[in-house]
């Protein structure tokens, strides 16, 4: 009788800042849930902008791996504002969102920032579900604000989370 054995290799990721060269994958990664992709030079122009935080969370042990997911924000007068965070759809809910999020809070704290804004499409029940487990609240709403594949447009929620 044949005998199938079957097996799942835990997956590990590690964060790093992003490097100039991860420009065109983070535009390929973005590419898959934006209706609006950014371009590899505005990738490469956040990445070396200094007002900007990035990290990027790669498989670890097989050297220096693409990117499976991505942050990018913005501080300015003692506020961060997420700019964007994508995780590629088969490294999704292990908790690569949660720990992109988490560094740029840290990073903000120490650096005695308020609060981080992002803005949301609010029928974006995944990306909502985890601000609010990490305690952003909604403060704001942009009605109108995505437009959409389909043409008809969906409200941004702003959110803030505090940092004192
Ligand atoms: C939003 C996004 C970054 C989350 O990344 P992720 O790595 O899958 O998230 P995590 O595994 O860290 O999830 C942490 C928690 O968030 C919540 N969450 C994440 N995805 C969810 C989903 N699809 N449905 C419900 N809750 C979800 C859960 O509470 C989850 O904890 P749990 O898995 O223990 O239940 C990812 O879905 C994504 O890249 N979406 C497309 C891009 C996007 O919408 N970005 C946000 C733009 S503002």
């Amino acid at each position: 009788m044949m005998r199938f054995a079957f097996w799942q290799v835990a997956r590990e990721y590690a964060l790093q800042g992003l490097e100039a060269d991860d420009a065109g994958a983070l535009s390929l990664l973005h590419r898959e849930d934006f209706v609006r992709p950014w371009s590899e030079d505005e990738f490469a122009t956040m990445i070396a902008d200094r007002t900007v935080i990035g990290f990027a969370a790669r498989q670890t042990g097989h050297g220096r791996e693409p990117p499976v997911g991505f942050i990018l924000a913005r501080r300015a007068a003692g506020e961060g504002e997420i700019l964007t965070v994508a995780v590629s759809r088969a490294h999704r809910r292990q908790g690569i969102g949660w720990q992109l999020m988490d560094a740029v809070l840290r990073q903000l704290h120490a650096e005695r920032a308020e609060a981080l804004f992002l803005e949301v499409d609010e029928t974006n029940t995944a990306a909502i579900a985890l601000y609010k487990r990490l305690g952003f609240a909604t403060v704001g709403r942009r009605p109108n604000y995505y437009p959409s594949a389909s043409g008809t447009a969906s409200a941004a929620l702003v959110m803030r989370r505090d940092l004192r």
